[in-house]
This record gives structure tokens, C-alpha cells and sequence, in this order.
């Protein structure tokens, strides 16, 4: 039984993972090593870096009794049986397969550094997102170990999304765990089994080779993201025709062979996963000589891009054409509800168009104010940011809703409304308001995919 893992990581991945770990296998000392030195204190001080609905609980729970984090990778691995690598793996900017491949350097320090570190047979476990077949270049930078060392890589993509994490992880649809089929890899597969199934029923557990665990995890991330890019498409025909987008979608769900999950039309999906993965399976399309197959899954980001464009064009559109020195409130800036992650957020695109029409933008958001401030604080005085909804929205000439928050939902519409410029607009770009109230209260309302209500 192992009895010591690491994970190098200290991130929305590596950090829940490992604290849902720890609080099951009390007997096992799990250990988070990262670079960040910021983030390990955070981490350590019980008070995590990133917010997570009951993560601080879960973490709390092991902190200082089976659950640590440091910034001393090295040492760690020396003494790990064990390592889970989940580092970042971001779209590659620069050089060969720029703006498509998978940006593999921070995967590959951590590889060599296991090489030079380890001290034992070690399992490394592949928690990263990571191109198929990585395992293998894994594997062949371990071909130059020294005498007495072992490794066996397995592929254990994570299939946890942001603002659920814990709740996925501690009920999820699945754990995927490749490995390779030798003896060798069948043992290591079973010592990763059992850490699962100590709270995972057996048959969640799935296993698989290497490249089909790796694939597996592109591939679920492709659907997820080819569905939202499916219905937005549907609600670009609905908002030319009168259709609307939320009987049209009832009406495809409850068709059981294709479900009623993941058919909300909204500004588009973010995150820093869904892009990322299209892409790179793209790259891993075109290096295999597959053309047609890659621009098939291409289209899904293309769409998701043509979505947010959209949004904008209607605001401006039915905003007499011009938003030049208009203040406009943006609600929400995270990707999502319930995390404060803002990478690849839809806000960020649509705030950029919103200041080059030379608007005036307040930014509001219960948990992504600070990452909203990295991304436009230097850029332009035409910016403010505002914890309170009802301060962002004052004086406005629109709200744009961008963020599925249910205390957007909860909000007083009447007194947003009160306080803002005549005629006042209200954009729903997460279908998350009764249009035809908001509609009654005075708005001009335009939501995703449904017919416009204009009042004036
Ligand atoms: N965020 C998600 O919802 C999610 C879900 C499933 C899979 N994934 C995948 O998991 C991986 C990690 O994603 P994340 O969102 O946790 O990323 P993240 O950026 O939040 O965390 C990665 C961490 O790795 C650290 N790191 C980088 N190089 C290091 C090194 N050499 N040694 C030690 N630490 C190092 C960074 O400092 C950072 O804290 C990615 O491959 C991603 O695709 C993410």
C-alpha cells in the first residue's frame, strides 16, 4: 500500500485533488509541492488561494494532520512513492504549433526533475490535461534513470469542473486510470485503484491503456464544449426567427439519447479547459494527417468566439449604434458561477469590444474582482470595478449579465432600474431573468436566443 504521495501542483486541480485525497486515506501522508511560494502559504495557512464551494472545510480537515503543502519539490520527490503531476499545461504562444499545440515545458521540467530527485520506484501519475502519447515521452526521459530507480507512468486525467470540484471529486461519474499492459503496469494500476476505491464505488473505476486514458480526457472535454457551441448555434437561428431558445432546448432534452445537460445558451463557454483541449486535439488532428477531423472540432471555437462577437453586435445595435461614452455594468466576470477563476472568461473579450466602441465599463463580481483588476486595471481609466451590483449599475445605460451567479437572480430589479439612465437595457447573457418581468419593470430586455423586448 503506499503510504506517500506527492502531488506537484498547488493549483484548482492539484490542490482540491489532493485535500479529497488526504481527508479519505488518513493513513496515507499526502504532500502538494509547488514553485508558488504565495500559493503554498495560502494553502498551508488553511486559507486556500483559490475559491472553491467547501473546499476550505475539506482542507481544513487534513491540514496538519496527513495534508501539507511546500515549496520544496525536490526534497519531496526524494521521499514520494507516489507523484501526481499536475501542472499547468497552457496553449503553447510562441514558435511551432503556437496558439494550438499544448505548452509542455512546465510538464517536462517536472518529469526531469522526478528523474534527478527520486530515490525509489516511484508511480507518476499524469493529472494533467496533456497531449496523447505524452506518457511516452514520460517514459523515455526516464529510460535515462540511475541504477536502482523504477517508474511506471499512468494516465489519470481529472474530469472535476470548477465551482463543483469538491462535489465531483467526492461523488464522481468516473475515475479513468491508464496504464501500461504489463505486469508492471497492472500493479501500479492497482495501488492507484485502491486509493479511489476507499470512497469511489469499484465500478466508477475504469481502466484503460495509456493513450485511450489520455485521449479520453480531450475527447470529454471536445463534447462538453461542442455542446454549448450547439445550442449558442441554435440560439443565433432563434434570435433571427422568433424562435426561443429555452422551448427549443426543452424540447431537444427530453429526448433521452440526447439529454437534457449542457444545453443552456449563454455568451459562450470559458475556462481555462475547453479551449485549450480543442485545440490541442486539433494540433494532434493535423499532425496526424486528419484535416478534416481537426477543422470538425475547430469550428466548435470558432463558434464559441462568433457567440461573444454577436453579443456585443446586438448591444450595439440596438443601442442607437453607438456606446461611445456610455456607462455599461457588466454582472459577473468569472467563467462560471461559484469559482473566481477568470481564465479565458467570456467577459474578458466582451469587455474588450465594449471599450473599443469607447464605452465606460464597471465591472462587478461576488469572487472575480481581483482577476478582473489583473486583466484591465493598467489598460484604461474606462474601467472601474465595484463590489455591489446596485453601485455598479447606477447611472448605467445597460447591465450585461455574464456570469451565472445565483445572486444575480435574487437582485431588485426594480431598484437597479430606478437608478439607471433612460431608456435603460438589460442584456441576459446567461438566460438567468424572467425577461418578461424585467420587461414590465421599464427594461429594454435582450436575452440569448430569445425574442427582443423593447419598450422604450
Ligand atoms: N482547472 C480545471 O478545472 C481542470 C480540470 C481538469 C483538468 N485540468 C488540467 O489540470 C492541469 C492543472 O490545471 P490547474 O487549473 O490546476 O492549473 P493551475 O495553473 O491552477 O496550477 C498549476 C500549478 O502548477 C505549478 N507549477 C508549474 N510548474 C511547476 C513545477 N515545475 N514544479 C512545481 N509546481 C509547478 C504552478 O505554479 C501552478 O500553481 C492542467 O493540465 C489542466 O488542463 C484542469
Amino acid at each position: 500500500m503506499i503510504k506517500r504521495l506527492l502531488c506537484i501542483g498547488a493549483g484548482y486541480v492539484g490542490g482540491p485533488t489532493m485535500a479529497v485525497i488526504a481527508q479519505h486515506c488518513p493513513d496515507v501522508e499526502v504532500v502538494v509541492a509547488d514553485i508558488n511560494h504565495d500559493r503554498v502559504a495560502a494553502w498551508q495557512s488553511g486559507r486556500p488561494p483559490i475559491f472553491e464551494p467547501g473546499l476550505e472545510e475539506v482542507v481544513r480537515r487534513s491540514l496538519g494532520r496527513n495534508l501539507r503543502f511546500t515549496g520544496d519539490v525536490e526534497h519531496e520527490i526524494g521521499e514520494a512513492e507516489m507523484i501526481f503531476v499536475s501542472v499547468n499545461t497552457p496553449t503553447k504562444t510562441f514558435g511551432q504549433g503556437a496558439g494550438r499545440a499544448a505548452d509542455l515545458q512546465y510538464w517536462e521540467k517536472t518529469a526531469r526533475s522526478i528523474l534527478h530527485h527520486a530515490r525509489r520506484p516511484v508511480i507518476v501519475v499524469e493529472k494533467s490535461t496533456l497531449p496523447v502519447r505524452t506518457a511516452e515521452a514520460m517514459e523515455r526521459i526516464f529510460k535515462n534513470r540511475r541504477q536502482g530507480q523504477r517508474f511506471e507512468v499512468l494516465s489519470n486525467p481529472e474530469f472535476l469542473a470548477e465551482g463543483t470540484a469538491i462535489t465531483d471529486l467526492e461523488s464522481p461519474d468516473r475515475v479513468l486510470i491508464g496504464g501500461a499492459e504489463t505486469p508492471a503496469g497492472q500493479a501500479a494500476i492497482d495501488e492507484l485503484v485502491d486509493i479511489y476505491a476507499r470512497w469511489v464505488p469499484r465500478e466508477r473505476i475504469l481502466t484503460a491503456n495509456v493513450w485511450s486514458a489520455e485521449l479520453s480526457k480531450l475527447a470529454a472535454n471536445a463534447f462538453l464544449a461542442q455542446r454549448v457551441s450547439s445550442i449558442n448555434a441554435i440560439s443565433a437561428i432563434c434570435e433571427q426567427t422568433g424562435a426561443d431558445i429555452l422551448s427549443v432546448a426543452t424540447a431537444i432534452g427530453t429526448d433521452r439519447r440526447i439529454g437534457s445537460q449542457f444545453l443552456r445558451a449563454g455568451v459562450g463557454f470559458g475556462g481555462s479547459c475547453f479551449q485549450k483541449d480543442i485545440l490541442n486535439l486539433v494540433y494532434l488532428c493535423e499532425q496526424h494527417g486528419l484535416p478534416e477531423v481537426a477543422r470538425y472540432w475547430e469550428a466548435v471555437v470558432t463558434l464559441n468566439q462568433h457567440q461573444k462577437e454577436r453579443f456585443v453586435r446586438r448591444m450595439i445595435r440596438v443601442m442607437f449604434n453607438t456606446l461611445a461614452g456610455k456607462r455599461i455594468a457588466l454582472f459577473g466576470f468569472a467563467f462560471k458561477a461559484n469559482t473566481g477563476d477568470t481564465r479565458e472568461s467570456p467577459a474578458i473579450q466582451i469587455c474588450q469590444e465594449l471599450l473599443a466602441e469607447q464605452a465606460h465599463v464597471c465591472i462587478t463580481d461576488p469572487q472575480a474582482l481581483e482577476g478582473a483588476r489583473q486583466v484591465f486595471s493598467a489598460s484604461t481609466d474606462r474601467v472601474a470595478f465595484e463590489s455591489d451590483p446596485y453601485k455598479a449599475a447606477d447611472g448605467a445605460h445597460a447591465v450585461a449579465l455574464l456570469t451565472d451567479w445565483a445572486e444575480y437572480r435574487a437582485l431588485d430589479y426594480r431598484r437597479i432600474y430606478a437608478a439607471m439612465e433612460r431608456p435603460a437595457f438589460l442584456f441576459d447573457g446567461r438566460n438567468q431573468l424572467d425577461p418578461e418581468e424585467l420587461y414590465q419593470i421599464g427594461f429594454n430586455v435582450y436575452a440569448i436566443g430569445r425574442p427582443d423586448r423593447t419598450s422604450l
